[in-house]
């Protein structure tokens, strides 16, 4: 089983040289080179070109590199595709699909440039979320890899408050959940825009891991080692998952399917979620 750690996912504007020059020190698992929101329409073009740049030259060592594209439906998102996404990004993030034929289209813009990189898509539409499943079944006919919620689009479209219990946005987070899991893909949730707000981000960060997602984006440096440590197993956590696979291993176990480990009930299923819980943290301390 190999397992990318996925906790943390910086976004930094691609106008912003310093932010892609610094990024290569910050200990985040995943950099998204921005050419979209945070771009203004003057600057795209000398975005791109820092960003062929930073591709170019690397130096980004263990980090993903994400580059998330304008729409296809804008002027600028099939040239931002025939223009990097052949040239070494770990996966290109496509902002706003509706649907699998949106998916699909990316998916041929990718093939068209040459491009081997995964393709990751937002969900930040109310279209996508009341077609989350079309969206994430086209997982099997392309090379569809991860959800990115959007929430700051989705608050923008739908006009529903960004409010600290994010009560509002449960059904689009879960059921982005739910259609993820469901076609095997890696689950981001949205970012956090209060960068002083360090209690809030905690709170949300652990909202996200109760719902399911592997990560979180970010915006600012700042947030990233909280986020690298709520989205990593804990240390009893780890502990726990050894002891289930050492019981179920032990020679007294021989045929069983349900065991007591540490007073509790623990059956095969715990088995295979313990073992992921290892992996993740032997790919997390291994990328320390
Ligand atoms: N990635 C990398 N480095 C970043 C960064 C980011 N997202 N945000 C800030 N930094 C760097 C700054 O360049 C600065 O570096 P320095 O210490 O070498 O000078 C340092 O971190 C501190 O930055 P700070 O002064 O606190 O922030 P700022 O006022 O320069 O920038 C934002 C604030 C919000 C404009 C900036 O954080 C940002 O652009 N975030 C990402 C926005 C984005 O990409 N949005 C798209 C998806 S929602
Ligand atoms: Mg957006």
């Amino acid at each position: 089983m190999t397992i990318r750690p996925r906790r943390s996912c910086l976004y930094m504007p691609g106008a912003n040289v310093k932010a892609l020059e610094k990024a290569k020190t910050l200990p985040a698992d995943a950099l998204i080179f921005d050419l979209e929101d945070a771009v203004a329409p003057e600057a795209k073009p000398e975005a791109r070109a820092n960003v062929a740049a930073a591709l170019a030259g690397g130096g980004y060592g263990r980090r993903e590199i994400v580059v998330r594209v304008n729409g296809l439906t804008t002027p600028w998102g099939a040239d931002d595709i025939a223009a990097l996404a052949a040239k070494g990004a770990d996966a290109v993030l496509v902002p706003k699909v509706d649907t699998g034929a949106d998916v699909e289209a990316a998916q041929r813009a990718l093939d068209a440039a040459g491009s081997t990189a995964a393709l990751w898509v937002m969900i930040e539409t109310p279209r996508a979320i009341l077609n989350i499943q079309d969206i994430a079944a086209a997982a099997g006919r392309t090379r569809l890899a991860a959800f990115v919620m959007g929430t700051n689009d989705l608050a923008k479209e739908t006009r529903a408050l960004q409010t600290a219990d994010r009560g509002p946005f449960w059904t689009a987070l879960s059921l982005s959940v739910l259609a993820g899991r469901a076609y095997g893909l890696t689950l981001i949730d949205g970012v956090f825009n209060d960068i002083e707000d360090a209690a809030g981000f905690e709170a949300v960060c652990r909202q996200g891991l109760a719902f399911g997602f592997d990560g979180k984006t970010l915006i600012h440096p700042s947030q990233i080692a909280t986020c690298n440590t709520v989205f990593a197993p804990t240390a009893e956590e780890v502990a726990q998952a050894r002891d289930v696979i050492a019981a179920f291993a032990a020679p007294e176990a021989a045929g069983k399917g349900v065991l007591k480990v540490n007073g509790k009930m623990t059956e095969l299923l715990h088995l295979e979620q313990a073992k992921r819980t290892v992996a993740i943290a032997d790919a997390i301390a291994a990328a320390a």
